[in-house]
């Protein structure tokens, strides 16, 4: 199973803002942004995973990310010189994905929420076996994403991009787990009115093949939108409240790669020392000295 993070996109709705920087690497409370989607694939069992980016902002991810060693996964990185749409992804990643099932997730989705590690772990056996799985959200706006219609034994009926009548309320998320030979279906979908390889278009492919499950996440999770600055600033509130509420941390990807055997106790500590001033690292601490399988991470 390999992952790919897609962190492209010029960020134009958060101006000034992102005219440096890259959106994905901007502060969601204490961590960079890419962190999350980086945990929710780790959360997903997922190791091998690709990083794709502007050629302007790759640098910079390769900078905070690295090899991915340090976290237990293999990090590879490749540019998207133009924002030519999210199902581009699994053309520029064809040698990544190779013969495996794969998992995109956009950089700047952020998922929260009870046995998400479970519901991922599924779509990603699922995939393995070769049924695509995408992730449907009721929000108040659903005609600002891809949107599912789903019948009441869940079933997904249609899924259209950005409708000017949205058939429901129900958002597909971005996450998406596809089967092997993804690309070849990706290479197949021309370019859509906005210029751009539509996901959706990918999706209703599987659709077509009755090869596509809709998981609807409940109210109980969190998806949330980092578009706009009072988006950006809702997430961070939501991640500060939950994390000082319980004193432990969300997203953290040396947590995860721990709880999971992925790294030891003695490589925590070594990252804690180089962050000593923040609740980050002290919470690192706190992990190395508690075992793996007791870790509150675990249940996330
Ligand atoms: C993209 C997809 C859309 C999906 C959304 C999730 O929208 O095209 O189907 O619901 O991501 O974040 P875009 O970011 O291109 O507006």
């Amino acid at each position: 199973m390999k992952g790919i993070i897609l962190a492209g996109g010029t960020g134009s709705r958060l101006f000034p803002i992102t005219l440096a920087v890259s959106k994905q690497l901007l502060p969601i409370y204490d961590k960079p942004m890419v962190y999350y989607p980086l945990s929710t694939l780790m959360l997903a069992g997922i190791r091998d995973i690709l990083l794709i980016s502007t050629p302007a902002d790759l640098p910079a991810f390769e900078r905070l990310l690295g090899d991915g060693s340090r976290y237990g996964v293999r990090m590879s990185y490749a540019p998207q010189p133009r924002p030519e749409g999210l199902a581009q992804a699994m053309l520029i990643g064809r040698e990544h994905i190779g013969d495996d099932a794969s998992c995109l997730i956009l950089g700047d989705n952020i998922f929260h929420g009870p046995g998400l590690s479970d519901l991922l772990e599924s779509a990603a056996r699922k995939a393995e076996g070769g049924r695509a799985s995408v992730f449907g959200y009721w929000v108040d706006d659903p005609g600002r994403y891809g949107v599912a219609e789903v019948d009441s034994s869940g079933r997904c009926l249609s899924i259209e991009e950005k409708p000017a009548r949205p058939k429901s309320n129900y958002a597909v998320t971005g996450i998406y787990f596809y089967p092997k030979g993804v690309s070849d279906i990706a290479a197949t979908i021309t370019p859509s009115a906005r210029g751009e390889l539509e996901i959706t278009t990918l999706n209703q492919r599987y659709l077509d093949a009755g090869t596509l499950d809709i998981e609807l996440l409940g109210r109980g999770f969190a998806w949330l939108d980092t578009g706009t600055v009072d988006s950006l600033a809702d997430a961070s509130s939501y991640i500060a409240a939950i994390e000082k509420r319980q004193g432990l941390q969300i997203a953290c990807v040396e947590g995860i790669a721990y709880a999971r055997g992925w790294i030891g106790a003695d490589r925590l500590r070594e990252i804690a020392a180089t962050m000593p001033a923040t609740s980050y690292g002290r919470h690192l601490l706190r992990l190395a000295e508690t075992a793996p399988s007791t870790n509150p991470l675990k249940q996330l």
